[in-house]
């Protein structure tokens, strides 16, 4: 090849290479096999290698280029970073929408009846529609953001090149961060296409991804080292590193949500587009992942819409955010609005309640689980944290809490993420008083707090065990609890506190026993009235006809959920042939194996299991043959993806057609999503399918497609 060709060969090579870098950093979307991919890096490397004065420091194989640095210089920001004014209570988002309408109404900018002035030129509404009155009709135009909970970045491109990263730091100084930033693939080297500004500034959040930090967790045990507390420190503690060789190894990303300065050759300052959402559109052109999620709102009442959707899909977000921030979309608007002190008064961050908090482990108590599992719990001193006040947490397993050295009398941190059970992070060294005392689970349990049975803990496994099975109250009660849930038998009205006074008071012992539960008796039991006592034997009566399957699965037996209970029932078709089936038998239903088959297996060749079956039968509980949909299954090789509130259809309700037609429930929304059912209050995974094109569909939708 001539070296011409061989030129042209390379600045091809990384134009592909930059390219798969954009779909699989910021679009999601890769398009080539990782062995590809490396190939391509490898011939590139081969040239450079030839050709040492052909390497620039925007090629990829330059990412990891800087030997590790002693310090990090400071950096002096040409615009401010500016941080935002917080606001917890819908009242004080009220309060910012009027003093926004005030200000602008009093400018001019526009006119009680929402008429925008349109001196130099109308490029977009600021009020969609006119209206009569004081207030415009349709309110201020803003664009609401997730607030990623990350570090602020900002980005210095000079000619489309990336020539300088740095801090937030304190607004107007930050610290110069180039060489690791140029390791995060989400961020261009040079920007895509060639209408990029002289100078140009995009600002952002760094921040890692929750699957990426539990990996990087698990990658720390493995070697060994520390794990980090939550995604926000991984990502500090990376971003900080001064060896780029090692922030190169974690898995950051960068969203941009602004800009700061923006010049053309001459320097003269530069606003290519009106408006906040056009302004992150024409970044998003140069290569950038832009704040996903964004979303136009008029007005508060919209604002407050999209807060509560926000929060409620908060959980199944792929990264933390920590609350979403409304912008005013007009940039003449925004210029108007200017500052107060260090935020400015167009923008307002709109917070979560916290998902962590840091409070005094009091104490550790050990709870006996269904299975037996002896699970340490936290006494904590009372903490508000994720919208409650939280006064235990799990610890999980001893191993847990001394992998993490948590000790009583520590200082902790607190999480607690959705509706998932709170839990203890880990320890705030720093606050450790010197009394602060190790637990040890033997010591404090010698044998099951609840029965006084023997403990045990199998070679391999990370929990102790009661073996009192259902002999010990705390397993009944547990067990009880698991059979009235709404997967399994779904008997409404059967709470924890009635089951603890029925089982302490010798009533039940078994699911058998609750068929005999009479409205009168229970009607004496605090808190239930006659009314609650009717209703309860009524759920009771109706759970007499279940599916096999729920009934399987009622019966809690250890690794059988309820897929596997589906699958298992639909296998044999009805009980007694469950409970005859040997391992082997068992070994036959597509996806069992060993584990589960043994569990079963083992289940059932207790005799008091055997008795409850019986005595069920005896009750009158006669399960039903799960029906295998007749014929075609309408659904076969589709994944759905649900959200949102659907008006008759539960979720395991609408999952379990899903099933039953043959197609899959997948919990994220992708390429690959065939439909995605939305009900009320959709979130993210709305967005999400809008964005990638998938078909959304109501429950009247799903319905049509379950019968074909
Ligand atoms: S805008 C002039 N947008 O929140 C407005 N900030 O409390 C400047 N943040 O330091 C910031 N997500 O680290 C903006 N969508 C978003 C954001 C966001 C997270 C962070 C950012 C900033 C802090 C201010």
């Amino acid at each position: 090849m001539t070296d011409d060709a061989l030129r042209q060969r390379l600045l091809a090579l990384r134009t592909e290479i930059e390219a798969h870098n954009h779909r699989y950093y910021v679009l999601d979307d890769p398009s080539v096999s990782d062995a590809h991919y490396d190939r391509l890096m490898a011939d590139l490397q081969a040239i450079e290698h030839d050709h040492p004065d052909w390497v620039t420091p925007d090629s990829p194989t330059q990412r990891v280029g800087a030997a590790p640095a002693g310090h990090f210089a400071p950096v002096r920001h040409a615009v401010r970073m500016l941080s935002l004014g917080n606001a917890f209570e819908d009242q004080d988002i009220l309060a910012f929408d009027e003093r926004v309408t005030g200000i602008l109404l009093e400018s001019g900018l526009l006119t009680p009846t929402g008429q925008v002035d349109q001196a130099d030129g109308p490029q977009h509404e600021l009020f969609p529609a006119p209206g009569a009155g004081k207030q415009p009709a349709h309110g201020v135009a803003y664009v609401a953001e997730y607030k990623f909970d990350g570090l602020a970045v900002s980005l210095r491109y000079e000619q489309g090149r990336l020539t300088q990263a740095a801090t937030r730091g304190d607004g107007s100084e930050g610290e110069d961060i180039t060489a690791n930033i140029r390791t995060l693939r989400s961020v261009p080297l040079r920007l895509h296409g060639d209408a990029a500004p002289a100078v140009l500034e995009v600002r952002g959040e760094v921040l890692m991804a929750r699957a990426d930090f539990a990996r990087l967790n698990e990658q720390q045990l493995a070697r060994r080292e520390k794990p980090f507390v939550n995604p926000r420190n991984a990502a500090a503690g990376s971003l900080r590193q001064l060896d780029p060789q090692v922030t190169a190894q974690r898995p950051l990303r960068f969203y941009a949500y602004g800009w700061g300065q923006i010049q053309d050759a001459a320097g003269h300052d530069l606003r290519p587009r009106a408006t906040q959402a056009a302004m992150l559109d024409w970044l998003a052109g140069f290569g950038f992942a832009v704040s996903p999620g964004r979303q136009h709102c008029r007005g508060a009442a919209e604002l407050l819409r999209f807060y509560a959707a926000v929060g409620a899909a908060r959980a199944s977000l792929p990264y933390d955010i920590d609350g979403v921030v409304y912008k005013v979309d007009d940039l003449r608007a925004q210029e108007v609005l200017g500052f107060v002190a260090r935020a400015p008064r167009f923008a307002i961050a709109h917070k979560f309640p916290a998902q962590e908090e840091t409070t005094r482990l009091l104490g550790i108590d050990v709870q006996v689980g269904r299975t037996g599992a002896l699970t340490p719990v936290a006494r904590l001193q009372p903490v508000f944290v994720g919208g409650v006040t939280v006064t235990n947490a799990t610890l999980h397993n001893e191993d847990e809490i001394h992998r993490k050295d948590v000790r009583i009398g520590d200082t902790v941190i607190v999480r607690r993420a959705g509706d998932v059970i709170p839990e203890v992070v880990g320890p705030v060294l720093e606050l450790r008083p010197a009394d602060a005392l190790p637990f040890d689970l033997l010591a404090v349990c010698p044998v099951c707090p609840v029965c006084g049975s023997a403990i045990e803990r199998l070679e391999g496994e990370a929990i102790t065990r009661c073996t009192g099975g259902l002999f010990c109250p705390a397993q009944r009660k547990q067990t009880l609890w698991h059979a009235a849930s709404r997967k399994a038998l779904d008997i409404d009205g059967l709470g924890d506190k009635l089951i603890e006074q029925l089982v302490d008071g010798g009533r039940v012992s078994t699911l058998a026993d609750l068929y005999g539960l009479g409205e009168l008796e229970l009607s004496t039991y605090p808190r239930m009235g006659q009314k609650s006592a009717q209703n309860l034997v009524q759920a009771i009566d109706q759970s007499r006809r279940p599916p096999l399957s729920r009934l399987l699965y009622a019966l809690g037996i250890r690794h059988v959920g309820d897929t596997t209970a589906r699958d298992v029932a639909r296998h044999f078709g009805s009980m007694q042939a469950i409970m005859d089936a040997s391992e082997d038998d068992l070994l036959q239903v597509p996806d069992v194996g060993p584990v589960v088959a043994a569990s079963i297996r083992r289940f059932f060749a207790e005799a008091h299991n055997r008795e409850v079956v019986a005595a069920l039968q005896a009750a009158g509980v006669e399960p039903q043959a799960d029906v295998a949909p007749a014929g075609a299954k309408p659904l076969a090789g589709k994944t759905l993806v649900l959200t949102g509130t659907m008006p008759t259809l539960t979720r395991d309700e609408a999952t379990r057609r899903i099933l039953a037609a043959g197609g899959k429930v997948s919990g994220s929304v992708s390429r690959k999503t065939a439909w995605v059912v939305a009900g009320d209050e959709a979130g993210s995974k709305l967005a999400k399918a809008e964005e990638l094109g998938v078909p959304v569909l109501d429950e009247a939708g799903l319905l049509a497609l379950l019968s074909g």
